[in-house]
């Protein structure tokens, strides 16, 4: 008689080398069973783990990815490794909730080099965890190829999630428990929404219109999130330079999309000298003309003369330097240092470093948003204010700190910040 299919997940383990490996050897020597189906990675640490380590593991077929340390405070180094590991587990299971995917396909566990039995026991419940949620993507109802596309649009991501995590998301906590309470927070929810979420859904949204030019329904249908948070997320894209919207079609295209050379073509048409008007900027570009090496330190110089860095000059710069459109949008995006929104009368910019942060900086940023009507990033009607929050200013101990255009004002309540402003004439 033909038996039953059954379902074995497929796992990669990542065990730390001093304690969950040893526990894991322990657990074989001894003869303790469990379930055979896991294969193991070895590291040095379990804060060497590395969020590319597991969306790439999803990418190549594992059902779900175990990551074991030594308990915390027993961790062989003095980075501390097994914190870290929290604070990137965390954000990779916010990643995978956030494309769909079960969180609990990825387990953080502690075993000591002692702990044979505990091993056997935590592999067999993540094993049992992962038959009831069944193979990845199936267990979702993803098809493999949007499941693919979701993942790779992650991973596309993740220089940039890395960077965010380290500077903005780690915060120095000394109990578990204590980071567990910080990621359930609200406030660590609206970080990961408004630095994170929203960046993978612009990132999404690019790889859709790369391919082609596409509706507003389009990709609210393939992304699966509602027309107006498109649009807001079009936006964003669009302000940066990097779609647009072709209204006689009523699509929305990359705008260094190959195919549409007619929209580099367009984009290209537009600079005009008069639109430029600044001989010094056409030496600067001049002075680098062919030497795609030079594209940062142009954009910066250019950035210095002119303040800001409109889609004209981006455009003149790409042909100059001889460097496709697509990666001077890209380098200029990815480094705040780089303006692509113009500057207000009034520029304020409120640190967000570690210490502002926990002296309250989110509370100032929220109440300073709400005194001038615009967010980060952006300026506002009447061209008075533009407002940006940064990582560290240099002066941590005088936190919330702002600077209203070149003056650094310290220890700042929202109170204050309100007098200042209103001092803005
Ligand atoms: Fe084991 Fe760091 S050495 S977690």
């Amino acid at each position: 008689m033909k038996k039953d299919y059954e379902f074995r997940p497929k796992i990669l383990g990542f065990l730390c080398n001093w304690c969950c490996y040893a526990g894991a050897d322990l657990c074989g020597i001894s003869r303790y069973q469990y379930p055979p189906n896991m294969k193991v990675i070895r590291l040095m640490c379990s804060g060497r783990i590395d969020p590319q380590f597991i969306f790439k593991s999803f990418l190549n077929g594992m059902d779900g990815v175990f990551i074991g340390g030594c308990w915390p405070g027993e961790c062989h180094y003095i980075t501390e490794g097994n914190y870290l590991a929290i604070s990137m587990i965390q954000v990779c299971k916010k990643l995978m909730a956030l494309i769909g995917l079960n969180p609990e396909r990825l387990r953080l566990e502690w075993v000591s080099a002692s702990e044979g039995v505990r091993y056997a026991e935590v592999i067999t419940d993540l094993d049992d965890t992962l038959k009831g949620l069944g193979p990845l993507g199936k267990g979702e109802d993803i098809d493999p190829e949007t499941l693919k596309f979701r993942i790779e649009t992650v991973m596309s991501l993740l220089p940039y999630i890395k960077l965010v995590e380290r500077e903005r998301m780690r915060v120095p906590l000394e109990t578990e428990a204590a980071y567990h309470e910080y990621f359930a927070s609200s406030e660590f929810e609206q970080m990961f929404q408004e630095l994170i979420a929203d960046k993978l859904a612009v990132c999404q949204i690019m790889a859709l219109i790369r391919e082609k030019p596409r509706s507003s329904a389009e990709l609210s249908n393939l992304l699966g999130l509602p027309s107006s948070e498109i649009s807001r997320h079009v936006n964003i894209a669009a302000r940066q330079g990097m779609c647009r919207f072709d209204e006689s079609k009523n699509l929305i295209a990359a705008a260094y999309h190959q195919d549409a050379d007619e929209s580099v073509a367009e984009a290209a048409a537009e600079v005009k000298p008069a639109a430029l008007g600044n001989k010094k900027i056409d030496q600067i570009i001049d002075t680098y003309k062919g030497n795609p090496g030079a594209l940062i330190h142009v954009l910066m110089e250019v950035q210095s003369e002119n303040q800001w860095l409109p889609k004209e000059i981006l455009t003149l710069i790409s042909e100059k330097l001889d460097v496709p459109l697509g990666r001077v949008m890209q380098i200029a995006s990815f480094y705040k240092t780089f303006r692509l929104t113009p500057k207000g009368r009034y520029e304020i910019h409120v640190c967000n470093g570690t210490s502002c942060h926990l002296r309250g900086s989110e509370r100032l940023i929220a109440s300073v948003q709400e005194m001038i009507g615009i967010r980060p990033g952006e300026m506002d009607a009447d061209s008075k204010f533009s407002l940006e929050t940064g990582n560290c200013l240099g002066c941590c101990t005088l936190g919330p700190e702002m600077i209203i255009d070149g003056a650094h004002h310290g220890r700042i309540s929202p109170d204050k910040a309100q007098a200042l402003l209103k001092n803005c004439a």
